[in-house]
């Protein structure tokens, strides 16, 4: 391989590359280490890598070991501290070499990351099995539903003069309805979306003028909008629709939870941009976020990994589809929506792909 090709591969990479020249100072890194530390090139190049990683002296002591044994070495649960980040678990792998001044690789893959990912994908697929088995279930219910009603009303005709009866057939077209409407919410938003280049901050204004015009007086609305986000591709009125199912969401916990409220009700709804993100099984470079964090009494923890599955609610008058409900459509857009409860602090999290991904995929191909 030419140099300047395996060059453009490391550059690509999601596992963090790092070169040490024979006094442990750093020689050469690609991005995805410039990511993992926190820091810059410039800020890392020529630098002692026990400066980079104060807090992880043993490991950084190793090294002179490894040279030494000339054999890779490989830790698997590393507890990372660089300098500007929080703690994190990798799995390092360190090669002695001798390839010009290059004395050292050192490899860093995220395993905490590694192993969310395939938590997520595992839920993913469990829910849209669940959301189609919900479909195929509300479908066989509907087609019956339509000649019941229909037979109920012919009755209800020949009943003219029997009030008494007709009592009866009253409450069978009610139900019919009732459950039509059910149903109906339960086969979800069959239309496909229409992408266009859209702002992500005209949805987030749209839900908060459609909340705001509702009321709520209790609960303060806060914005803080990362404005440099470009304009990316998906469906306006069906990120609306998702959005506004969360956000309402928020309300309800807030409005709802027992006893005087013990400070303000509020929800945040917080726009940024993020590096590196995977969606399933594709990586972006770059991905969206929409935050919508609420001081509310939190999702109760007997439900918390099951609230994107259909029918999963724990409100008197809720019909527990509006999280699976949003999850499917910002699915359709390429991106995915996360939780977060965090002490009092309960956090939703929708992700959107800003440029579609061409050649970045992890393995395989996505369904
Ligand atoms: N911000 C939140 N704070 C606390 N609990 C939440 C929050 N969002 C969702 N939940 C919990 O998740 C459950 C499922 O939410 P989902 O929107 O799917 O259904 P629902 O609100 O109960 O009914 P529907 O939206 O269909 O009217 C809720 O019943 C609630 O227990
Ligand atoms: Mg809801």
């Amino acid at each position: 391989m030419g140099p300047e090709r395996a060059i453009a591969i490391i550059e690509h990479l999601r596992t963090a590359v790092v070169c040490l020249d024979d006094e442990n100072r750093v020689l050469d890194l690609n991005p995805a280490a410039e990511l993992l530390f926190g820091l810059s090139e410039r800020q890392i190049r020529g630098e002692q890598l026990a400066a980079i990683l104060p807090h992880n002296r043993a490991f950084c002591a190793q090294l002179e070991n490894i040279k030494l044994q000339d054999r890779v070495y490989m830790e698997h649960n590393l507890h990372l501290r660089c300098l500007r980040q929080d703690e994190m678990i990798v799995e390092c792998t360190i090669t002695p070499l001798r390839v010009g001044a290059i004395r050292l690789l050192l490899e860093f893959i995220k395993v905490e990351r590694q192993l969310q990912l395939t938590r997520e994908e595992n839920r993913a697929v469990l829910e849209q099995a669940t959301r189609i088995m919900v479909r195929s279930l509300a479908h066989e219910i509907k087609n019956p539903l339509g000649g019941l009603r229909g037979a109920a009303q012919l009755l209800a005709q020949q009943l003219k003069e029997h009030a008494e009866l007709r009592e009866h057939t009253e409450i069978i077209i009610a139900e019919a309805d009732r459950l039509k409407h059910l149903v109906d919410e339960l086969l979800g938003p069959l239309r496909p979306p229409h992408p266009n280049l859209i702002n992500i901050h005209r949805v987030v204004d749209r839900v908060l003028t459609l909340v705001r015009a509702a009321g709520h007086r209790h609960v303060v609305f806060q914005t803080d909008y990362d404005p440099s986000i470009p304009e990316l591709e998906a469906d306006h009125e069906q990120l609306i629709q998702a959005l506004l199912n969360i956000v309402q969401n928020a309300i309800e916990a807030i409005s709802e939870q027992p006893g005087p409220l013990q400070s303000p009700g509020r929800i945040l709804l917080r726009t940024r941009t993020q590096r590196h993100f995977a969606i399933a099984n594709r990586l972006h470079r770059l991905v969206a976020r929409i935050d919508i964090l609420n001081n509310g009494p939190g999702i109760p923890e007997s439900i918390r990994d099951q609230i994107f599955y259909p029918m999963v609610t724990t409100r008197h008058h809720g019909s527990g589809l509006g999280l699976s409900i949003s999850q499917e459509l910002v699915r359709r857009q390429g991106g995915v929506i996360v939780c977060d409860q965090d002490g009092s602090e309960t956090c939703f999290r929708i992700y959107l792909p800003i440029q579609q991904p061409h050649k970045e995929r992890l393995h395989g191909d996505a369904p």
